[in-house]
C-alpha cells in the first residue's frame, strides 16, 4: 500500500551530516531522517582517523590551509578550504558542548598526525572517532522529540517542479525496505547527506551503505556533478579471507607504523620522501605499483616496533580486530592492501549545500564543495560535514517560511510492474559491475580499459533499467540502478580528463597539464525525468 507523509525537513542519509543538521533544524523545524539500515550503519561510524584542526600552538589555520591545497593538486577552492579550516576549532568545541571527550594528553586534546599534514593536527578518540561521535549524537536524536527517524527506508528519486523558473525540489519517494511499500515524503526543504559511493569497488573500507545513493538521485534530478574521477584508494585496509573492509587507519602510520614488503623490506623510500607519511595518493599508488610488479597478494603494516602498551591504548579496535583474526599486531605485521575509500567528488553545492534546485541541499561527501579538490587531505572529512551541517541548517533558519503544496504530488505508481521470478540478474550485475570498476577504473587507467569499461557498463545498464521498468523495486535493485549510474559518471570524467593528476592517473597521460587545472562538470540528467519517476511502463 503506497501512501503520503508530510514533514517541514526530510534528510536522507543519518550519518555525521545528517545528525547534526537534524539537531540544529529541530530548534525549529519538525525533521524527518530516513536511514538505508539501523540508525547506527554509515561511514561516519567506520571512521577511525578524526578531524582535522589547527589547535597546537606549532600550528595555524594557514598551514592546514597550505597543506590542504598543497594534497588537492591545483583544484583545491581556496575561499572554500580557508571558510571550512578557521571553523575547525568551533567544530571541536560543539562536540565537546554535546559531550564528546577527545582523547587527550594531559590537559589538551591529543592530537594525531596523518600523512599529507605538516603538523599533529587530528583530534581524535582513540581509533574509534566516527563510532562514538555517531554514537553518542545518536543518542541525542532519539530523545529529540521534533525528529522521526525512520529506519530501513530509502529514498528512490527525488520529487522535482520542473515547471517553476528554477527547478524546486518537493520532496522524495521513500521505500521501506521491510514492509515494500513507497511513502511519497513532501517537505519545504530536503537535505542529501547519504555519503560516497565507494562500494561501486570491489574492494573497499566502506559499509555496505556506500552506493552513492544521494549522489545519484541528485543527478537523475538535473544537478551538475563534479569530479568523479577523483576516488581516493586507502592505501592500508586489512587483507584477510575472514575480514570484509576493514581500515588500517592511517593513524597508525602516523605513530610510526612501515609498510614492508612480504620480504619485510621498506619500498616507500623509492616513490616519496615523506615514506609512509606522503600523501594518500602517492602511497596507495606505491603499494598497488609494488603488488603488480612483483604479483604480490598484499604488502605489510608493522608497528610492532613500539610498546604494546602503547599499541593497546591508541588502537583499541584495530588491536582487537586484528587479534579476532589471528594478528598480534604488538608482535607482527599486518598484511593490507589499498581499497577504495573517499568520494572526491560528488553534487556541486555552496558550502551552506545549497544545489542548483530550489529547497535541494546536499552536505558531507555527497556533496563537492572544491574543499577536497584532486585528493583529500585525511581527516578533513568529518571536519567538512560538521561545518557544512552548520551552514544549511543556518541557511534554512534564515530563509522565509514557504508553504509547501503537498498534497498535489504524485502518488508513487506500480501497478504496471510485478513480481520478480529471480534475483540472479540482480546479484550477477552487482558482481560484475564492481569488478569492472575494480580492474579497469582502478587506482591506475589507461584510455582502454577505462572504455573498455564503458562498453560493458552500457551493457549492465540496458539490462537493468529494462528488469527496473517491468518489476517490484527492492533495496539491491535500488542501490544497483545507482552504482551503474555512479560507476558512468566516474568513467566518464575519468575519460574526460587527458593528465594525471592527484587521485586520478593514467598510463596514456602520465603528465599534469595546465589545461586541466580545471573541474570536470557532468550536468544533471533531464528529459525523462518525470517518466522515470513514476516506476511504470507508461
Ligand atoms: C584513517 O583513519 O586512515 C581514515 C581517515 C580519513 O579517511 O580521513
Amino acid at each position: 500500500m503506497n501512501n503520503r507523509k508530510k514533514t517541514d525537513i526530510l534528510i536522507i542519509g543519518a550519518g555525521l551530516s545528517g545528525l547534526v543538521t537534524g539537531l540544529i533544524l529541530s530548534k525549529k523545524y519538525k525533521v524527518t531522517l530516513i536511514t538505508k539500515q539501523n540508525l547506527d550503519k554509515c561511514s561516519t561510524a567506520w571512521a577511525q582517523g578524526g578531524i582535522a584542526a589547527a589547535l597546537s600552538s606549532s600550528d595555524n589555520f594557514e598551514k592546514h590551509i597550505e597543506d590542504t591545497i598543497k594534497n588537492g593538486h591545483g583544484l583545491v577552492d581556496e575561499d572554500v578550504s580557508r571558510l571550512i579550516i578557521q571553523e575547525a576549532p568551533n567544530c571541536i568545541r560543539w562536540l565537546e558542548e554535546n559531550g564528546i571527550v577527545f582523547s587527550r594528553h594531559g590537559d589538551e586534546i591529543d592530537l594525531g598526525l596523518e600523512g599529507g599534514h605538516s603538523e599533529r593536527r587530528i583530534a581524535h578518540i582513540r581509533d574509534e572517532t566516527g563510532k562514538i561521535i555517531h554514537k553518542k549524537l545518536s543518542h541525542i536524536v532519539k530523545l529529540n522529540n521534533n525528529i522521526e527517524i525512520i529506519e530501513n527506508s530509502m529514498a528512490i528519486d527525488l520529487i522535482i517542479d520542473i515547471n517553476q523558473k528554477v527547478k524546486t525540489c518537493l520532496g522524495a519517494y521513500v521505500f521501506d525496505c521491510n514492509n515494500k511499500s513507497v511513502t511519497t515524503i513532501s517537505a519545504k526543504n530536503i537535505i542529501i547527506s547519504t555519503g560516497g559511493a565507494s562500494k561501486v569497488y570491489q574492494y573497499t573500507s566502506n559499509p555496505n551503505t556506500s552506493t552513492g545513493d544521494g549522489i545519484a538521485m541528485a543527478w537523475r534530478a538535473g544537478c551538475t556533478i563534479a569530479n568523479m574521477e577523483f576516488v581516493q584508494f586507502h592505501p592500508t585496509c586489512i587483507y584477510h579471507p575472514l575480514a570484509k573492509s576493514f581500515l588500517i587507519s592511517e593513524a597508525l602510520r602516523g605513530e610510526g607504523g612501515k609498510l614492508l614488503s612480504p620480504s619485510s623490506a621498506r619500498f616507500m623510500k623509492k616513490y616519496d620522501e615523506r615514506q609512509e607519511l606522503a600523501s594518500r595518493d602517492i602511497v596507495a599508488r606505491a603499494i598497488d605499483y609494488e603488488m603488480k610488479k612483483y604479483g604480490y597478494t598484499n604488502v605489510l603494516l608493522d608497528i610492532s616496533h613500539k610498546s604494546a602498551s602503547f599499541i593497546k591504548r591508541r588502537f583499541p579496535l584495530i588491536y582487537k580486530k586484528c587479534n579476532e583474526l589471528g594478528i598480534d599486531i604488538t608482535k607482527e605485521a599486518i598484511p593490507v592492501v589499498p581499497a577504495s575509500h573517499y568520494t572526491c567528488g560528488g553534487v556541486q553545492a555552496k558550502l551552506n549545500g545549497q544545489t542548483e534546485i530550489n529547497n535541494l541541499y546536499v552536505i558531507g561527501e555527497a556533496a563537492h564543495t572544491g574543499f577536497h579538490g584532486a585528493n583529500r587531505l585525511a581527516s578533513n572529512s568529518l571536519l567538512e560535514c560538521l561545518v557544512m551541517s552548520k551552514m544549511c541548517s543556518e541557511s534554512i533558519c534564515n530563509i522565509s517560511d514557504k508553504k509547501s503544496d503537498n498534497n498535489s504530488l504524485r502518488l508513487w505508481n506500480d501497478s504496471y510492474v510485478t513480481d520478480s521470478k529471480e534475483n540472479i540478474m540482480i546479484s550477477h550485475n552487482w558482481d560484475e559491475l564492481r569488478k569492472i570498476m575494480w580492474n579497469y577504473v582502478g587506482i591506475v587507467r589507461s584510455d582502454k580499459r577505462l572504455t573498455s569499461a564503458k562498453i560493458r557498463l552500457k551493457i549492465i545498464e540496458d539490462e537493468v533499467n529494462d528488469y527496473y521498468h517491468h518489476h517490484k523495486i527492492d533495496k539491491d535493485l535500488l542501490e544497483l540502478r545507482n552504482i551503474i549510474e555512479i560507476s558512468s559518471l566516474i568513467i566518464d570524467s575519468a575519460l574526460s580528463r587527458k593528465e594525471s593528476r592527484g587521485l586520478h592517473y593514467s598510463i596514456d597521460y602520465p603528465l599534469t597539464k595546465t589545461e586541466y587545472k580545471k573541474n570536470t562538470l557532468i550536468h544533471g540528467k533531464r528529459g525523462d525525468y518525470f517518466m522515470k519517476l513514476v516506476h511504470s511502463k507508461v
